[in-house]
This record gives structure tokens, C-alpha cells and sequence, in this order.
């Protein structure tokens, strides 16, 4: 490495998965039980500077916040699979920030470790190509290998490291979508999802889910390429209940809705029958992201901000891949 070239700073934005990664066949590998596809979220990012030096220790500050325990360690341990692909012996310096709420059902780790991934190999000099960095932000976080690519991505589950990764299937201007996300809950969640992965195949009924996922991918995936909002908000719609039934039936049972949650998916069926174009879909938290035409958005906002429960919402584009933002 050569002097005064061994720090980066990138940015990575957050995704929101209309098929969704629920349990591993690897957990080790990170390898995905099923295939999956999401929208990468404009703005709503993770900026990630690392810095490579000679010190004794890895060391993590988030949101200026110095990191300890469990948050370092898994920092670390993505520093040794870039440590090891690089051939670097440095320990570093991961300074983070998140413009979102970290653990809340807004995929925080994605953005982080897609912005650490790419921030990492930047600082090493190395010029590695966007599927092998969706390889190594994946063994970071699953969801993180389609934080890297732009716009609508799939990630292909694989049955080895170098088959598992994600890409672009269309770009951020294929389809005007938006991501309203009402947040009803500021609450780091119980379980988090690496926990919940391992506990999905105590469900009966993950098998079942797991059979059905490529093909509901590759209807969700044409009814993208028609720009078919009925048919896309039907199958978002399942593949969001599917997963939380498996939730919901796994030992233990997770249960990631709150009452406020179940309230507004209620809304988001009825404005749909009214004529909005809106369906919802809800990761491993509350908050539900209302994903709906840019037409439809504001007024969906204004509907949404008048629910009691509603504490806040975010807003979000088809978004941009994760990139450098500089290198000093
Ligand atoms: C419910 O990628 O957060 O958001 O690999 O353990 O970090 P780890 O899990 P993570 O799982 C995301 C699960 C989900 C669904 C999805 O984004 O597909």
C-alpha cells in the first residue's frame, strides 16, 4: 500500500425488498435460502470512511458513537474477509453514519456493510468489479450485496460464494416508484435478523415459502418490466405476509408487527380498492413501507401523517449504487 492512500469515504444507500430474504442455506457463507429482489432507496444511506493504519485494533465509531461488544466485533470480522481478499495485514479505522434509524424495519445493516465494503477496498487501492463487491458486502450482511447495485436488483441465491450475488435488473429510472416508509417505532428490535435467519427453518411452513420464491420473483419481476402496479402490489403484498407467517410460526415466534402496523396495511388494501396506487410490505421491524407511484406519493404521505401512530416518514426514490465519495 502505498503512502497516504489508505483511506476512503463511500456511500451506500438502503434497500427495500419486494421478494424477500428470509433464512440461509449457509449461514456462515451468507447464502440465501431463496433468491430475492429490492428497490435500492435514494437517500436514505449509510457514509462509511476507512482508514487502514498500523495500530493494534479495529475500531468503529457510529454516528460518533465509539462501538464496543457486539457492533465492533461484526465490523471486524468484515474487515477480515476484506483483509484477506486484499492481502492487507492493517487494522482499521471505520468511521459511520446513518441518516436514517438504526434497527427500526429500514435496512440499516445493508446500507452500513454495502458503504464498508466498498469504502474498504477503495482505502487498499484495489479496483474490484460490482458483482464481486455485491459477493463480499453479502457475507457482511445478506441484504447488503443489493445495497451496492442501482435501481431494481436481484440478488441470486447460489450455492457457493462466487454464485451468490446481486445486480441491477433495471435502472433507478425504469419505474417511478417511491418508498413512503411510516415509521411507527423507534425501537431497536428485539430479535435481529441474524438470529431470525437461524430460526426460520423451525417454521413448517419456510419450506413452503422457499418453494414458491423464484416463482414469485419472476412474477414480480414481469410485472416490473410491464410497469403492472395491480399485479406487482398483489404479489409484494404476499411475499411480505409469507415471510412474517414464517416469523410469526418459528420457535421462538417473532412477531415484528405492532398494532399500528396492522392498522395501516388495512389503509393501504382499502386506498388500493379506492384507486391509489399503493401496496405495503414490512421487514424485520413495525414500520411499514408503503411503496406506491410518485403520482400517488404525496397524497399518500398526507394520509399516512394523519394516522395517530405515525411518528415520522421517509421518503425514497429508485436509488444510485454505492460509490466513492472521496479519497483523500
Ligand atoms: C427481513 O440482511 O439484515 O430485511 O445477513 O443477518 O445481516 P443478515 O440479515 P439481513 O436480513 C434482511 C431480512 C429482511 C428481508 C430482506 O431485506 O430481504
Amino acid at each position: 500500500m502505498s503512502h497516504g492512500l489508505h483511506s476512503a469515504l463511500a456511500r451506500a444507500n438502503a434497500n427495500i425488498a419486494f421478494i424477500k430474504y428470509w433464512g440461509n442455506r449457509d449461514d456462515e457463507l451468507r447464502l440465501p435460502a431463496n433468491s430475492s429482489l429490492s428497490m435500492t432507496l435514494e437517500g436514505l444511506f449509510a457514509q462509511t470512511a476507512v482508514t487502514w493504519q498500523s495500530t493494534a485494533d479495529d475500531t468503529f465509531v457510529l454516528n460518533g458513537q465509539q462501538q464496543t461488544g457486539e457492533p465492533l466485533r461484526r465490523v471486524s470480522a468484515h474487515l477480515d474477509v476484506l483483509r484477506r481478499r486484499l492481502s492487507l495485514d492493517a487494522r482499521a479505522h471505520v468511521e459511520s453514519h446513518n441518516n436514517f434509524p438504526t434497527g427500526a424495519g429500514i435496512a440499516s445493516s445493508a446500507a452500513a456493510f454495502a458503504a464498508l465494503t466498498v469504502a474498504g477496498v477503495a482505502a487498499a487501492g484495489a479496483a474490484l468489479d460490482e458483482r464481486e463487491l455485491t459477493m463480499l458486502a453479502r457475507l457482511g450482511s445478506g441484504s447488503a450485496s443489493r445495497s451496492i447495485p442501482a435501481g431494481f436488483v436481484e440478488w441470486h441465491a447460489g450455492t457457493s460464494h462466487e454464485e451468490s450475488y446481486a445486480e441491477s435488473i433495471f435502472p433507478p429510472d425504469y419505474w417511478d416508484l417511491v418508498d413512503v416508509i411510516a415509521v411507527v417505532s423507534r425501537e431497536h428490535k428485539p430479535v435481529g435478523s441474524t438470529a431470525g435467519h437461524r430460526s426460520a427453518v423451525t417454521s413448517d411452513l419456510q419450506a413452503a415459502r422457499v418453494a414458491g420464491a423464484d416463482r414469485r420473483l419472476n412474477l414480480c419481476k414481469e410485472a416490473i418490466a410491464a410497469r403492472d402496479f395491480p399485479r406487482f402490489a398483489q404479489i409484494v403484498e404476499l411475499d411480505s405476509n409469507l415471510m412474517h407467517a414464517v416469523m410469526m410460526t418459528s420457535d421462538p415466534p417473532l412477531f415484528y408487527w405492532q398494532p399500528a402496523s396492522l392498522t395501516i396495511m388495512n389503509l393501504v388494501r382499502q386506498w388500493r380498492a379506492e384507486g391509489l396506487r399503493v401496496c405495503y410490505t414490512l421487514d424485520a421491524g413495525p414500520n411499514v413501507h408503503c411503496i406506491c407511484l410518485a403520482e400517488d406519493a404525496s397524497v399518500i404521505a398526507e394520509r399516512l401523517r394523519a394516522i395517530p401512530q405515525v411518528i415520522e416518514i421517509f421518503s425514497a426514490r429508485p436509488g444510485n449504487k454505492a460509490h466513492v465519495v472521496s479519497i483523500p
